[in-house]
C-alpha cells in the first residue's frame, strides 16, 4: 500500500473516495460536516432516515454526493466519541478497510484521523493507521500455487491532518510506522513458513540476507563444533535428536554513540517443537513450526530498526535448532552442563526452549549489555493464564518491566507482568544437579523464567513469553509478528530518552 499525508478540506478532495466518521448517535465529525455543507445537507437528510446512527461496525457508502469532488463517500460509524479508546480506533481502521475492500475505489482519502482518542496525537493516530492496514492486507501465499483471487483494487490511502502544522511529524509517524510494518511482515513471513523450509539453516541465510539489505548490520553464525567450543551443552542437548543442524546466529547493528552498551535480544528459535522423547501429542503439532516465533521477533525487529536507522546499538542473538525424537536424542533424566557451569537435569525434553535460551543468555554477557531481552513461545501455560491478548513479562530489574509495559501500552503491543518470587524456585530444586529444567504444573510461566533468570544474575534481564501472542490458531492461523511493536517501540523510545 502506498501511503501518504495531506491537510485539506474534504469537499475540495480529488479521490475515488473520502472516508468520514459518523458518531452517536447521528452527529457529523468535522469532515463529514464540511461534506454536509458543501452538499446542502445530504448527509444530514440522509441520517434522518435512520440508515446510519454512527454506531461501531456501521458503515454506508454513497455515491454522486453533490458539491464535493470525491467520486464516494464512505462514511464510517465510530460509536460513542467521548470514550473512543485505542482499540476502537483500531476496529474502525478495520472496519475502513473491509468496506473500501468491497469497493472498486482505487485510493482513498482517509479523515479518521481527526477522531479523539484520549492522549493520543496525529503522531500516534496515523502510526496505528499505517500498521493496522499493512497488518490487515498481509497474505502469505509463498506455498499456493494458484495466488489469492483477484490483486486488490486499493492502492494509495491518504491520511488527512487539521494542517500543515501536523505534516513533518505526521510524515514521520508514517515512516515509522511503514518500518515496523515491513519488520512484522518480514517476522509473519519467516514464521509461516513450514519446518520443512524454515530450518535453523535457513533462519540463519535470512539473517545473512538482512546484513545485505542493511550494511550497518553485522551478522555471525556458530555451527555446532563452534558452541561445543563455548561450553554450549544445554543448547546442543536439543540439537542431538535431529538431523539439522543446529545454529547460533548473531546480528549486530551498532550506531549512535560511541561507547554505547547494547540492547540485546535473545529470540528463540525451535524450527520445529516435536517435544522430543517427552513427545508431544498429535493435534495441531503442526503449529510447533511458530517455536521459532521468538527468533522471527529479533530479525523484524532488527530490520526496522535499521530502516529506521536508529542511533542505538542492538544485538540479536538467535538460538537456532530443532526438537526431535531420535536415537540420539536427551532422555529424561540426562544432565548437562551449561555454558555457565550450572548443571541441568533434563526432566521433561518438551521444556527445550529454556535450555537453548539459558546457554544464549549466558553468551550475551560477552556484548556487556545495559539490558537483555529473551522473548519466546517458551511455555504452554501462558495461554492459558493470559490468553491470546497479552505478552507474558517478567523480569529482574524492575525499571527495565516498566518501560517494556509502557512500550506495549504505547505501541498496541500488550504485556502483562507475572512475579519471579523466591519461593517459585524450589519447585525446580533437582537431587541430581543444580536444577530441573521443569518445575511441575502449577505456575509453569514463572518457574521458566526462574529457570532463566539463573542465568541472568550479572544482566537486567527481561522475558517475554509469547506463546499466547505471536501466532493465532484456526482456520487461518498465522503469525501474528508480535512482539516487534512492542520490541520497536521499546528502542524508539530508548532513543528518545537518550536524547
Ligand atoms: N513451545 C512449547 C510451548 C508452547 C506450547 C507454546 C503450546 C505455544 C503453545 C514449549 O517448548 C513447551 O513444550 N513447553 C512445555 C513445558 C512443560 C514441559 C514444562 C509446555 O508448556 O507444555
Ligand atoms: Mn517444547
Ligand atoms: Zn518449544
Amino acid at each position: 500500500m502506498h501511503f501518504s499525508i495531506k491537510s485539506g478540506s474534504p469537499e475540495k478532495q480529488r479521490t475515488a473516495c473520502l472516508v468520514a466518521g459518523i458518531t452517536e448517535s447521528r452527529r457529523l465529525t468535522p469532515a463529514a460536516a464540511s461534506i454536509d455543507n458543501a452538499s446542502k445537507k445530504f448527509l444530514s437528510n440522509l441520517l434522518r432516515r435512520g440508515d446510519i446512527t454512527g454506531k461501531l461496525g456501521q458503515a454506508l457508502l454513497l455515491h454522486n454526493v453533490p458539491g464535493i469532488t470525491a467520486d464516494r463517500v464512505l462514511l464510517i460509524g465510530c460509536g460513542r466519541d467521548r470514550d473512543l479508546n485505542e482499540q476502537q480506533y483500531r476496529t474502525i481502521l478495520g472496519n475502513m478497510l473491509n468496506e473500501l475492500g468491497r469497493t472498486n475505489a482505487q485510493d482513498a482519502v482517509s479523515y479518521l484521523s481527526e477522531l479523539n482518542i484520549r492522549g493520543r496525537d496525529y503522531q500516534w493516530k496515523i502510526r496505528q493507521a499505517v500498521e493496522k492496514t499493512e497488518h490487515l492486507l498481509y497474505e502469505f501465499s509463498e506455498f499456493k500455487s494458484r495466488k489469492k483471487s483477484e490483486p486488490k483494487a486499493l492502492r494509495k490511502l491518504t491520511f488527512m491532518v487539521p494542517s500543515r502544522r501536523e505534516l513533518p511529524e505526521s510524515e514521520a509517524a508514517l515512516k515509522t510506522g511503514k518500518a515496523i510494518a515491513n519488520g512484522v511482515k518480514l517476522t509473519r513471513d519467516l514464521a509461516n513458513r513450514p519446518a520443512n523450509v524454515c530450518t535453523p539453516t535457513h533462519l540463519a541465510e535470512q539473517a545473512q540476507e538482512l546484513e545485505k539489505k542493511f550494511p550497518a548490520i553485522k551478522t555471525r553464525v556458530l555451527d555446532a563444533a563452534a558452541m561445543k567450543k563455548l561450553g554450549m551443552n544445554s543448547l546442543l542437548s536439543v540439537a542431538q535428536g535431529s538431523h539439522q543442524p543446529a545454529k547460533l546466529i548473531t546480528l549486530e547493528y551498532k550506531q549512535g554513540r560511541k561507547n554505547a552498551k547494547p540492547i540485546v535480544l535473545v529470540g528463540k528459535g525451535v524450527t520445529f517443537d516435536t517435544g522430543g522423547i517427552s513427545i508431544k501429542p498429535a493435534a495441531a503439532m503442526d503449529e510447533m513450526k511458530f517455536d521459532m516465533c521468538g527468533a522471527a521477533s529479533v530479525v523484524g525487529t532488527m530490520a526496522a530498526v535499521a530502516e529506521l536507522n536508529l542511533p542505538v546499538h542492538l544485538v540479536g542473538v538467535i538460538p537456532a535448532t530443532e526438537n526431535m525424537p531420535g536415537g540420539s536424542a536427551t532422555k529424561p533424566g540426562d544432565i548437562f552442563t551449561s555454558m555457565s557451569g550450572q548443571t541441568i537435569e533434563v526432566l521433561n525434553t518438551d521444556a527445550e526452549g529454556r535450555l537453548i535460551l539459558c546457554d544464549a543468555i549466558t553468551y550475551s554477557e560477552r556484548f556487556n549489555p545495559d539490558v537483555v531481552i529473551d522473548i519466546a513461545t517458551l511455555t504452554g501455560a501462558c495461554v492459558i493464564a493470559l490468553g491470546k491478548y497479552a505478552t507474558g513479562l517478567l523480569s529482574n530489574h524492575n525499571p527495565l518491566a516498566k518501560d517494556l509495559l509502557s512500550a506495549g501500552e504505547d505501541s498496541g503491543d500488550r504485556a502483562w507482568q507475572l512475579p519471579l518470587w523466591d519461593e517459585y524456585h524450589t519447585q525446580i530444586e533437582s537431587p541430581f544437579a543444580d536444577m530441573a529444567n521443569v518445575g511441575g504444573r502449577e505456575a509453569g510461566t514463572i518457574t521458566a523464567a526462574c529457570f532463566l533468570s539463573k542465568f541472568a544474575k550479572k544482566l537486567h534481564w527481561a522475558h517475554l513469553d509469547i506463546a499466547g501472542t505471536a501466532w493465532t490458531t484456526g482456520k487461518d492461523k498465522s503469525a501474528t509478528g508480535r512482539p516487534v511493536p512492542l520490541l520497536a517501540q521499546y528502542i524508539l523510545d530508548r532513543c528518545k530518552t537518550a536524547g
